[in-house]
C-alpha cells in the first residue's frame, strides 16, 4: 500500500519585518543577515495569534467535509505550545468542527515534532487504510530582541493530510534516525524565548546530517545519484547550505550544482518567513513543490530537532501533485502581507496577554484568534 502526503496547506502571519531594516536597527552589516544568515523577511504574529490559531488556519485551508469524516488521527507538532497539560490538538476540535472519534495529541521534540507526527501517521494509516491523519506543525520561533538568534525568528504553520494513495508525496518507508542528549538549544517552561548555543547547534545539526546520510547510504545501498533533491530543516536558510556542502566531496560537480539549485528553490519561502521550527522542513517541501518539483522525483528529507533527534527519510513526488496545491492562494498569502517597522515589531513583541484579557474582534485580521483569557484558561474563536 502506498502512504504519504495527500494534501498540504500553510499559514503565515499577515505582518513581517524587513531583515535589512532589522540589521540597520541592530547596527549590523545587512549582508551578514541577508548573505551570512540568508534571510530577507521575518513573519511577526499578532499577540492574539499562537500555535493554536495558526494550526487552525493552516488545517482549515485544506480540510473538506469529506476529509473530516475520514479522519482518525490528529497530531500537532509544536515547541511553542500554550498549555503544559492540554494539547494544541484538543483546542482545534471545535475551531475546525472535527468529529469526536479521533485520536489526538501533541508532540514536542523541538523541530522534530512534525516528523514524529508524520511517521506516526504513516503507521496509523497502514493499520487503518480507510482512515486519514491530519498532521500539523505550528510554532512561533522566538529568541528575544537584540539576541544573536533574533534574525532567525519566524512564525507559521504547515498542515498535511496523510492517507493511502497520496496525491502529493509517497513516503518510501525508508528511514534512519538517531537521538543524543545534547545541550544545543532549549526553552525552560518559565521562558517564552529559547536559549541556544548557536554555533554549537550548527555543528550538531551538520554532524547529525552527515551521520544519518552515511547510515542511509549503507542501509539502503544508495548514493546521492539516486535522489534529485535533498530537503532540510531550515532554521535559517544558510543552515541547510552548510549541511549540503558536506555532500559536495562525494558527488560530481554537475550533481552538486543540481542539488544546490533545488535547495535554493526549497528555501524561497523560508527566506521570506523565517524559522517555523517544526514546520520548517515542510515549508521547504512546499516551497520546492510550488517552485520547481517534477513528477516522480525521488527526494530526501532531513529533519532535525535540537536536544537532539534527527531523521533522514525518502519519498517520491507523485504524478499530478500540482493539482493538489493551491499555488495562487499560497503566493497571495505571502504577497499580501504588511511590513511592520522595527519599533512596531518591538512593541508587538512585548505584549503579553494576562488573565482577564478580552480581545476586541474588530481589531483581529485572522479567521482564528485568541478571544479571551478567563480563569487562566485560553479561549479561542473563529471570526464569522
Ligand atoms: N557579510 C556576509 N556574511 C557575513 C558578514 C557580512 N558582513 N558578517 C558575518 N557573516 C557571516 C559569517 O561569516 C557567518 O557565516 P558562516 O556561518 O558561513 O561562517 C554568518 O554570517 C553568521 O555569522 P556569525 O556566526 O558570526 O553569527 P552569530 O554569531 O550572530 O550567530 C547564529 C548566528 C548562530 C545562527 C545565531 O543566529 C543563532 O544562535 N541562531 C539560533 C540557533 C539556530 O538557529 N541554530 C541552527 C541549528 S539548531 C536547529 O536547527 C533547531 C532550530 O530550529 C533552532
Amino acid at each position: 500500500m502506498s502512504i504519504g502526503i495527500d494534501k498540504i496547506g500553510f499559514y503565515v502571519p499577515k505582518e513581517y519585518i524587513d531583515i535589512v531594516e532589522l540589521a540597520q536597527a541592530r547596527d549590523v552589516d545587512p549582508n551578514k543577515f541577508t548573505i551570512g544568515i540568508g534571510q530577507d523577511k521575518q513573519a511577526v504574529p499578532e499577540p492574539y495569534q499562537d500555535a493554536v490559531t495558526m494550526a487552525a488556519s493552516s488545517a482549515d485551508s485544506i480540510l473538506t467535509a469529506e476529509d473530516k469524516k475520514d479522519l482518525g488521527l490528529l497530531i500537532v507538532g509544536t515547541e511553542s505550545s500554550v498549555d503544559e497539560s492540554k494539547s494544541t490538538a484538543a483546542f482545534l476540535m471545535d475551531l475546525l468542527e472535527l468529529p469526536e472519534d479521533i485520536r489526538s495529541y501533541e508532540i514536542k521534540q523541538a523541530c522534530f515534532g512534525a516528523t514524529a507526527g508524520l511517521q506516526a501517521a504513516y503507521d496509523f494509516v497502514s493499520l487503518n487504510p480507510d482512515k486519514k491523519a491530519l498532521v500539523i506543525a505550528s510554532d512561533i520561533a522566538r529568541y528575544g530582541i537584540k539576541t544573536p538568534g533574533e534574525v532567525t525568528q519566524g512564525a507559521g504553520s504547515v498542515a498535511m493530510i496523510i492517507s493511502q494513495n497520496p496525491r502529493i508525496l509517497k513516503l518510501d518507508h525508508k528511514s534512519v534516525y538517531m537521538t543524543r542528549n545534547v545541550g544545543d538549544f532549549w526553552r525552560p517552561t518559565f521562558s517564552k524565548t529559547a536559549f541556544a548555543r548557536g554555533k554549537y547547534s550548527n555543528e550538531v545539526y551538520v554532524e547529525f546530517f552527515e551521520t544519518l546520510w552515511n547510515k542511509y547510504q549503507t542501509k539502503y545501498d544508495v548514493t546521492a545519484d539516486d535522489f534529485s533533491t535533498m530537503l532540510f530543516h531550515i532554521p535559517y536558510t544558510k543552515m541547510g547550505t552548510k549541511a549540503l556542502r558536506t555532500v559536495e566531496k562525494s558527488v560530481s560537480a554537475d550533481k552538486y550544482k543540481k542539488l544546490t539549485k533545488h535547495y535554493q528553490e526549497s528555501i524561497k519561502f523560508s527566506r521570506e518567513i523565517g524559522n517555523l521550527y517544526t514546520g520548517s522542513l515542510y515549508l521547504g517541501l512546499l516551497s520546492y513543490l510550488i517552485n520547481a518539483a517534477q513528477e516522480n522525483e525521488k527526494v530526501l528529507l532531513f529533519s532535525y530537532g535540537s536536544g537532539a533527534v534527527g531523521e533522514l527519510y525518502s519519498a517520491e513526488i507523485q504524478p499530478g501533485f500540482e493539482k493538489m496545491i493551491d499555488k495562487n492562494l499560497i503566493l497571495d498569502e505571502m504577497k499580501s502581507r504588511q511590513k511592520l517597522s522595527i519599533p512596531d515589531y518591538e512593541k508587538i513583541y512585548q505584549v503579553e496577554y494576562k488573565n482577564g484579557t478580552m480581545v476586541d474582534p474588530s481589531e483581529v485580521d485572522t479567521k482564528f484568534y485568541l478571544s479571551a483569557i478567563k480563569e487562566n484558561e485560553r479561549l479561542y474563536k473563529k471570526l464569522k
